[in-house]
């Protein structure tokens, strides 16, 4: 997630934003900027990697302003580069931008611009911002960003600054955090709390559609018409390690809070519901060869194995393509059968796990196309792979992978929706309510959190047990897998993922008091067959607890604990399955006191082999 810090006041406004951005260092990013208002005009000073990179060129030439904005970048639309890191300016360089989130229409009113005669110099979706304030600019920088915020759909946070009205600084917030930090004789502007925290603890959290107007002496916070509306102004007691946090006790945590925000932002700019269709810009397998294919191959590890697991059931359900999942680092000493025919996908929110890469080399050399689903820009796998599909869920701190596993699954789901629309593999209503019900996600996630005191009281309950068993079945089957896996990488507790109809064949010995199991028995066309499942597990002293749909009084009557959640198509459950059971090994560790966000032997990223 990109991060954004903006003054205004009595001291240098380059030496407050670059310590700003240093303190939003841990919203991870791949290049930065910064630009101030010196002698009447605007100076700015961009560099890709770390700020220590912009610190060497600020060094040699530095920056003098009272006014200014700077940016962390986490690339989303364009490669990181000079070029495309923010600030970004309009034609005159009188106006400059920086913004977190994504322009959905951008490419539909850069074509506009540019036929305006404007001229762009960068990929990104924030430059068209730059020059539509210019299109609308009529010596009141205000105004004009409030008649741009008119044409943009989407999700952003802005700070914008102009030489030609250097006493202003002007932030806006849709669907991406803005904060106001309130100080004497200055104010700023941020993404986060940490970067205000030296200066300030009195802040304004900005509400959807506000756009705020700061001068040195006097914050103004608008509504989208331009009415002036009054912001709770908030003193923030948190250091800057809470803060970090957003004052969840672990990033872990913090990132499966943040799983409505990130399917959302993997979603936006690629799924346009009202227009009743998908455009992923970044994939460009053709209709020639998505006809064409025979066969898919989807190849990870761990959390990311598990997604491909689900991406199974959506490309032979969907798209009506074999597809055979694999876990990297057997594939890539097996001899698959590859060829033109056949795509491979390689998942990794890294996109530096060695055996992941080294099958996209292996899939590559046997001419198979490749598709990557990745959670980072300009890593190895979004390098090498021929497409590759971004999942826009900002770095993710927890070694435990949490919102990323989410995110690919969105991905997924945007990939073999897309194809099966475009192959015509199913039918247009059902494309149609398949895309609502996949729209409905955020919310329902956000609804299936509400369920967290439950599920901390059941962690608590069965935090001394040793052993776990964790069933599904159909779809849910890899969501059982994801459960265990989960439970034992934070907790150290033994725990196993089971196809629900695989007990009889020799895992339902293992069933007595000592060992509970969590059962993913939402309503679905197998919903009676995991009901058998949970009776025989009753009837040899097995201890249950149930994932079940909200008002299921049959499960409640069945099963000795419950979390229960919205009706959903089974298709997407997945999407929301794995929520409770990512809380549940979360509050367990917790209890138990384990390390959640680095558990021992493990690495956020497997880079060897
Ligand atoms: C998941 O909780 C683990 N941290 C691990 O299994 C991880 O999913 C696996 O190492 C793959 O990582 P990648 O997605 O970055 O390739």
């Amino acid at each position: 997630m990109c991060g954004i810090v903006g003054y205004i006041g009595g001291k240098n406004a380059g030496d407050v934003i670059i310590d700003g951005l240093k303190r939003l260092e841990y919203r991870g990013y791949d290049s930065a900027g910064i630009a101030v208002i010196s002698e009447g005009a605007i100076e700015s000073r961009r560099s890709v990697g770390k700020l220590a990179e912009l610190g060497k060129i600020l060094r040699s030439k530095p920056l003098k302003g009272l006014t200014g904005i700077g940016h962390t970048r986490w690339a989303t639309h364009g490669k990181p580069s000079e070029e495309n890191a923010h600030p970004h300016t309009d034609c005159s360089g009188k106006i400059v931008v920086v913004h977190n989130g994504i322009i959905e229409n951008y490419l539909e009113l850069k074509k506009i611009l540019a036929s305006e005669g404007h001229k762009f110099k960068s990929e990104t979706d924030t430059e068209v911002i730059a020059h539509l304030i210019e299109k609308n600019f009529k010596g009141d920088l205000f105004k004009a960003v409030l008649e741009t915020l008119k044409t943009v759909k989407g999700a952003y946070a802005l700070g914008v600054i102009s030489s030609d009205d250097p006493d202003t600084v002007i932030g806006a917030r849709q669907d991406a955090p803005l904060i106001v930090g309130l100080g004497n004789g200055e104010n700023f502007l941020a993404s986060d709390i940490p970067a205000l925290l030296p200066y300030t603890r009195k802040m304004i959290f900005l509400e959807e559609g506000d756009v705020v107007k700061l001068n040195k002496d006097g914050v103004k916070v608008f509504s989208k018409d331009g009415r002036e509306i009054k912001r709770e102004t908030k003193n923030i007691t948190w250091d800057a390690v809470q803060a970090e946090k957003g004052g969840y006790k672990h990033f872990m945590l913090k990132e499966i809070y943040e799983q409505p925000q990130t399917i959302q932002d993997t979603i936006l700019g690629r799924l346009f519901i009202g227009e009743q269709k998908i455009y992923l810009e970044d994939v460009k397998i053709d209709d020639k060869k998505l006809n064409g294919l025979n066969k898919v191959y989807i190849v990870a590890c761990g959390t990311s194995y598990h997604a491909g697991l689900v991406g199974k059931f959506l490309f032979e359900n969907l798209v009506k393509v074999t597809a055979e999942v694999d876990i990297a680092s057997e594939f890539r000493y097996r001899s698959p059968v590859l060829d033109k025919k056949t795509l491979t996908v390689v998942i990794s929110q890294s996109g530096e796990t060695a055996d992941t890469i080294a099958a996209l080399r292996l899939a590559k050399q046997s001419g198979s196309h490749t598709l990557a689903i990745c959670n980072v820009v300009g890593s190895t796998v979004s390098r090498e792979a021929d497409d590759v599909l971004y999942t826009h869920c900002g770095p993710e701190i927890g070694v435990a992978s949490t919102k990323a596993f989410t995110g690919q699954l969105a991905a997924l789901y945007l990939i073999t929706l897309d194809w099966a629309a475009k192959k015509g593999s199913i039918k247009k209503d059902e494309f149609v309510r398949l895309i609502n019900e996949f729209w409905e996600t955020p919310s329902r996630i956000r609804e299936v959190l509400k369920a967290d005191p439950q599920v901390a009281a059941l962690a608590k309950e069965f935090s001394q047990k040793r052993d776990f068993l964790f069933l599904g079945r159909h779809v849910n089957y890899p969501i059982a897998l994801e459960g265990a896996l989960k439970l034992k990488e934070i907790s150290y507790i033994h725990a196993e993922g089971y196809p629900a109809g695989e007990m009889k064949h020799g895992p339902i010995a293992l069933i007595d008091e000592n060992m509970p199991l969590f059962v993913v028995a939402t309503k679905s066309a197998v919903y009676e067959k995991v009901l058998g499942n949970i009776e025989e597990a009753k009837a040899r002293g097995g201890t249950v607890i149930a994932l079940a749909t909200a008002g299921d009084k049959e499960i409640t009557a069945k099963t000795d604990g419950q979390i229960y959640l919205p009706e959903v198509d089974e298709f997407f459950a997945p999407l929301l399955t794995v929520i409770p059971l990512q809380l549940f090994a979360y509050h367990v560790a917790e209890v138990l006191g384990c390390d959640v966000d680095q558990p021992r032997n493990l690495a956020k990223s497997v880079t060897v082999e």
